[in-house]
């Protein structure tokens, strides 16, 4: 029987709970998760490649189904690594009617490079839908509680990195 590959590619900038929910649901719908840490995102990320990379495999460690999950980090066109690694599904994660319209034509331009490639779009979750890595920075930044965005581990990562950005 053929192997279901799937790659989860975001930023993790940081990982979140909400990130977290979708790995959960993709390892009911793949047989092999990979989840693929950005370089060339858009954004500006906080942490470095290499950091977010290690966040997410710190995450992973404890997880259900971790054997099945293999972390790796990815510069270049999203298909191409896809392709490199035997994956045919892509997976992304859907908050709010508000990502669809950039989700849906990430999608259909992963297509286009890759026509064997598919994304397979999950909902998130109700209780962390309106999760956002950009607001758990900002908010982690202005000293607010972030425990219930963000695992311990990752709430210490930010910790250290907004106290050194301000020593
Ligand atoms: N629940 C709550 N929040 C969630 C979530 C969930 N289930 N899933 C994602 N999020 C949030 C994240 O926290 C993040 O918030 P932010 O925008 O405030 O930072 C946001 O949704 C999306 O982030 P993420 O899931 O990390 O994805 P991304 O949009 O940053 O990733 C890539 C984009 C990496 C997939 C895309 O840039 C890419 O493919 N790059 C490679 C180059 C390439 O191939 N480009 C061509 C694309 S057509």
């Amino acid at each position: 029987m053929s192997v279901r590959t799937g790659v989860y590619p975001g930023t993790f900038d940081p990982i979140t709970v909400g990130h977290m929910s979708i790995i959960k649901r993709a390892l009911a719908v793949v047989d092999k998760l990979i989840i693929a840490v950005a370089l060339d995102t858009g954004k500006a990320p906080v942490f470095t490649l290499d950091q977010r990379a290690a966040m997410v495999r710190e995450e992973i460690a404890s997880l259900r189904g971790a054997e099945r999950v293999e972390v790796k980090s990815f510069s270049g066109l999203l298909v191409n690594f896809a392709a490199e690694n035997n994956a045919q599904i892509l997976i992304r994660g859907l908050r709010a009617v508000s990502d669809f319209e950039y989700e849906f034509q990430m999608a259909s331009m992963n297509r286009r490079l890759h026509k064997e490639i598919t994304t397979v779009f999950l909902p998130a979750s109700e209780t962390t839908q309106f999760i956002s890595s950009r607001f758990v920075k900002q908010i982690s930044k202005l000293g607010g509680d972030i425990s219930s965005f963000v695992s311990p581990n990752v709430e210490k990562h930010l910790r250290k990195y907004f106290d050194e950005e301000f020593k």
